[in-house]
């Protein structure tokens, strides 16, 4: 099945490194991002796992909750997680999902048969509260993602959601915002006391809100 920006994402119950669960149940309120990796006792996939649980406490202050996925038995994710711990000095937290007969990986459109007809590729999905998919971004097996930029979208995605602002090209976190299309002109002198700044009628820029 193919996913995209705004479908529901699909409910499901898995075997994961913390127990079994229910997606939706394990979210809750948070926002979420799951992610596929090729397979375990991998070296890219290492570092992404542990880049990921080095930076847990920053999801964890975006309110979103982490799980990984592989097509790989729940028995060789446990093994894997002291090598990962090992080498990147870090301790895995977040759930790893065992999806062995694929039902995940399927449903999210993990696996591309030109790619592999049996690995996951590297793809990841940020879903909103609202269990929307917000975000859907596909690496090749041989490079790893950055999880900065994972965490720029987050905020972004989140300034969004809660300001109605969008962020600019190359926009870092501190850096100006812009006022959404949607939002009149007028309307967006008092949405954002601390300033518009309008170098066309359609671009219109205002500090970050949330600073
Ligand atoms: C890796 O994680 O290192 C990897 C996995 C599959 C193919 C190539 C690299």
């Amino acid at each position: 099945m193919s996913l995209r920006l705004g479908d529901t994402a699909p409910n499901f119950q898995a075997s994961t490194t913390i127990g079994d669960i229910d997606f939706y149940n394990y979210l809750g309120n948070s926002w979420g991002i799951l992610f596929s990796h090729p397979a375990d006792y991998t070296p890219v996939c290492t570092t992404e796992l542990g880049r990921t649980a080095l930076l847990q406490e920053e999801f964890a202050k975006r309110n979103t909750k982490v799980l990984a996925l592989s097509v790989d038995p729940l028995d060789k994710h446990l093994g894997w997680i002291n090598d990962i711990n090992e080498t990147q000095n870090c301790s895995v937290g977040f759930p790893i999902i065992a999806d062995d007969d694929r039902k995940v990986s399927l449903q999210y459109d993990f696996i591309h048969p030109k790619a592999s007809a049996t690995a996951t590729v590297r793809s990841l999905v940020i879903i909103g509260p609202d269990k929307t998919v917000k975000l859907i971004i596909t690496y090749p097996a041989s490079t790893g993602r950055n999880f900065a930029e994972v965490l720029r979208v987050l905020d972004s995605l989140q300034l969004t959601a809660n300001y109605s602002v969008a962020t600019p090209a190359n926009w870092k976190e501190g850096e100006d915002v812009i006022v959404v299309p949607s939002i009149s002109t007028e309307d967006a002198q008092k949405k954002f006391p601390k300033g518009l700044k309008v170098v066309k009628p359609y671009l219109r820029y205002t500090p970050q809100p949330n600073k």
